[in-house]
C-alpha cells in the first residue's frame, strides 16, 4: 500500500494596512529605531486597527484567500485548526469563529495554544490527520493579534511584536518526495516564568488587581529567552538537518520564526547556510508569533520548487521548540 504524506498545496496571508514604524515607536517610548535595528532587526510592524476587529477577522481573511486562490469550495473543508495565542475570546475556540466568517460549513475545527511555535505544532498535528486517510483537505492558521496583549508604555516589549494571520491548506498525496517528512517538537514549562502572560486564566482571574499589575500583557525575560532560542532552534535545526542526511550543498532553505535577527542568524550559522536560503521579513512584520512561519511561506512562494527541502523551526513561551522537515509540493 502506498504511504499517504501530507502536503502543503496553497498558501494565503493577511496583513492589516497600518504600519507602525520605529520612528512613531521612538515618540511613545525611549527608544530609537537604532537600538530597535541593531538588536533586534526590526523596522516595522503591521498594528490591526478598528474597533471590533479580532484574530479571528484576520484569519478568516487569509482562510478566504487561500480558498480563492486554491479554487476549494469552502463545503470541502474537513477540519481547521488555527494556532493562537490571542484568541478572540476564551471560548468559542477562534477555529469556531473562522470556520463560520469564512463559510467552512461540513468543517470542525479547534485552537492550538502553543505560541510561537504554534504553526509548527499545528503543521504536525494536521500530518497525523490527513495521514489517517479519512481527512482530505485541512485548513491550518497561524494568526496573532499581539497589539491585543502588548504594553506599549515598556520599552523592552513593544517594538518586539505585530499582527497577522496566515493559512496553509494540507491535503493527502500518493507521490514520492513531497510533504511533512519529519519532525522533532519540544515543551518544557520550566520556561514558562520567563515568557508568558499570567492575567486572566484559572490562576489570576480577571480582577483590577490583574489589571493594575498589569497581568493582561505579554511579560518576558528578553535576555534568558535569547540564550535558550538560539541553543534550542540551533539544536533541533541540525538534529533534524542531520538525521535526514541534509546538508548545506543541497538545496536546502531554513524558514525560522522571526523574533529576533540575531537570533535567525545565529541559528543559519549553525546549519551553515548561506544567507540566500534563510527566509527573512522579520523588519516588515516584527514577531507576529504564531503567523511568522507561514508568512514567510507565503512571501517565498514563487521562488520555491517543488521537491525542495526545508526546514521550519521555531522557539517560544512555554517553552515550546520545535523543527520540522518538509519537502514542497508545488
Ligand atoms: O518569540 C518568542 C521568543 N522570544 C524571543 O526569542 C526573544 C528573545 N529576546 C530578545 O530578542 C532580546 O533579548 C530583546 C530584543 C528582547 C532584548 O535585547 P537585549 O539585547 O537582550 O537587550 P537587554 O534586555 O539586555 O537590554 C539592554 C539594554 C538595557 O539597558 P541597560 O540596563 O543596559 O542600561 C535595556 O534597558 O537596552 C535597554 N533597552 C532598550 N533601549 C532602547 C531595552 N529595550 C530597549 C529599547 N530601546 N526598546
Amino acid at each position: 500500500m502506498t504511504k499517504l504524506k501530507a502536503v502543503i498545496t496553497g498558501v494565503h496571508a493577511y496583513l492589516p494596512d497600518y504600519k507602525l514604524t520605529n520612528e512613531e515607536l521612538s515618540k511613545m517610548v525611549d527608544t530609537s529605531d537604532e537600538w530597535i535595528m541593531q538588536r533586534i532587526g526590526i523596522k516595522e510592524r503591521r498594528i490591526l486597527k478598528g474597533e471590533g476587529l479580532a484574530t479571528s477577522d484576520m484569519g478568516a481573511e487569509a482562510v478566504k484567500g487561500l480558498l480563492k486562490k486554491t479554487g476549494t469550495n469552502p463545503k470541502d473543508i474537513d477540519l481547521i485548526i488555527v494556532a493562537t495565542v490571542t484568541p478572540d475570546m476564551f471560548f468559542p475556540s477562534t477555529a469556531n469563529l473562522i470556520a463560520s466568517k469564512a463559510g467552512l460549513k461540513k468543517s470542525w475545527g479547534f485552537d492550538l495554544a502553543a505560541a510561537c511555535s504554534g504553526f509548527l505544532f499545528g503543521l504536525e498535528t494536521a500530518n497525523r490527520f490527513v495521514t489517517s486517510g479519512q481527512y482530505k483537505k485541512v485548513i491550518l492558521v497561524g494568526a496573532d493579534k499581539m497589539s491585543a496583549i502588548t504594553d506599549y508604555t515598556d520599552r523592552t516589549i513593544c517594538p518586539l511584536f505585530g499582527d497577522a494571520a496566515a493559512a496553509v491548506l494540507i491535503e493527502p498525496s500518493e507521490e514520492e518526495g513531497v510533504g511533512v517528512i519529519d519532525h522533532s517538537l519540544h515543551v518544557d514549562g520550566s520556561g514558562a516564568v520567563s515568557l508568558n502572560l499570567k492575567g486572566g486564566g484559572s490562576l489570576n482571574p480577571a480582577s483590577h488587581e490583574t489589571v493594575d499589575n498589569k497581568m493582561h500583557y505579554t511579560y518576558q525575560d528578553g535576555k534568558a529567552v535569547f540564550k535558550v532560542a538560539v541553543s534550542k532552534m540551533a539544536d533541533v535545526s541540525v538534529d533534524v538537518m542531520t538525521r535526514n542526511n541534509l546538508s548545506p550543498e543541497s538545496n536546502l532553505w531554513l524558514v525560522p520564526h522571526q523574533a529576533n535577527m540575531r537570533i535567525i542568524e545565529a541559528v543559519a550559522r549553525r546549519m551553515e547556510l548561506p544567507k540566500e536560503k534563510v527566509m527573512v521579513n522579520i523588519h516588515k512584520y516584527g514577531n507576529t508569533t504564531a503567523a511568522t512561519i507561514p508568512l514567510c511561506l507565503w512571501e517565498w512562494e514563487d521562488q520555491l520548487k517543488k521537491g525542495d527541502d526545508l526546514i521550519l523551526t521555531a522557539f517560544g513561551g512555554g517553552y515550546t521548540w520545535g523543527a520540522i522537515y518538509l519537502k514542497w509540493a508545488y
